[in-house]
């Protein structure tokens, strides 16, 4: 029988992995984590132990999730990158669920995105949509919460809006900038991941904070939160994705993909459910407006550094 004191988290030691398990340490569970980086520095000690996904050993994985009730799964790339694409993304969930599946695990709480579908032209979308589907018709019982942008402490897009805006007050908008965004405060995410693991019902449910903006109006909130007026210029999506490319390579990354903008521009990252959410992100930075895009957060540096086991 499961042990209902042993919780698997993937990334524990990445973004809402980490305020996940931070939870379930505090509710007295052992934590074992799932990572592409098993030696990461990380607050944990010796509370969490550290294993490498082994997508390409199902044996080792399946070992590695015996004794657990419940899997918090986090993975996901969030774009194509040196042969790990979407359809291999699908592929390593797939892997994951069905070892999770075989090692008896209980319960599987799952980060998905807003508006997933099989039918989307976007592969970020589509592949979501198709984990969902192996998840839904997997033994165990099932949370699937469905965010879009996360803010907090690691969250890139709007750190990285902020750091854009601390070094110029012209900011380039994709397209008219009218379609909306509906932020998450990650920490918000985590409480409900972790309280509805404790519920045996099946449950889907999009994870969105209690604001929603136009793109347009959280570029400008972003700005006066850190004391720049901004002037917005609106230029097509194909020469702003020019735009980002150039600022991608000086800053050694992907800033935003061609399917980032066009599921922005879509309005995907906006639910049409009432918000679970509670942390106005209007709120959040008012509080953390100090340190707020200082540094650029890189997801290159975070995925692809040299202790990567992916
Ligand atoms: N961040 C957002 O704004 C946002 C918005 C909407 C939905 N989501 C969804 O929320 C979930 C968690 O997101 P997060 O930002 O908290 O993720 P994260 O901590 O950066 O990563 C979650 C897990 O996926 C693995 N991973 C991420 N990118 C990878 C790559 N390129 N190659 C191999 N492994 C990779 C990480 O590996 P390591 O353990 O090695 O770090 C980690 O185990 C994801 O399913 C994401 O799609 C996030």
């Amino acid at each position: 029988m499961a042990d209902a004191d042993l919780n698997v988290v993937t990334g524990a030691f990445g973004y809402t992995g980490r305020h996940i398990t931070r939870r379930l340490l505090v509710r007295g569970k052992r934590v074992k984590t799932l990572t592409g980086h098993p030696d990461r520095p990380h607050e944990f000690g010796q509370r969490v132990t550290a294993v490498p996904y082994n997508f390409d050993n199902p044996k080792a994985l399946t070992e590695s999730l015996k004794g657990a009730s419940v899997l918090f799964n986090t993975y996901w790339i969030r774009f194509s990158l040196k042969g790990l694409t979407f359809s291999k993304a699908v592929e390593n969930s797939r892997t994951l669920i069905k070892a999770a599946e075989n090692a008896g695990v209980r319960r599987i709480i799952h980060v998905s995105i807003t508006n997933p579908s099989v039918d989307s032209p976007f592969p970020y979308y589509r592949g979501k949509a198709e984990v969902e589907k192996i998840i839904t018709q997997s033994k165990m019982s099932y949370v699937i919460l469905r965010p879009n942008v996360l803010f907090g402490d690691e969250g890139i897009l709007i750190n990285n809006i902020a750091w854009l805006l601390r070094r110029s007050p012209i900011f380039a908008v994709p397209g008219s900038g009218e379609y909306k965004v509906q932020p998450m405060f990650v920490q918000d995410l985590a409480d409900m991941a972790v309280n509805l693991a404790e519920r045996d019902e099946n449950i889907v449910l999009d994870a969105v904070g209690p604001e929603i903006y136009t793109f347009n109006d959280l570029v400008k909130m972003i700005g006066e939160k850190v004391g720049t007026k901004v002037s917005l210029v609106h230029i097509s999506p194909e020469i702003f994705l020019k735009l980002a490319n150039i600022i991608g390579k000086l800053v050694g990354d992907v800033i935003l993909t061609k399917e980032e903008v066009e599921g922005l521009i879509a309005d995907l990252l906006v639910s049409n459910q009432p918000p679970t959410g509670w942390t106005a992100l209007s709120e959040w930075l008012s509080e953390n407006n100090t340190w707020i895009g200082k540094q650029y957060m890189s997801e290159i540096k975070k995925h692809y550094s040299q202790s990567s086991q992916h």
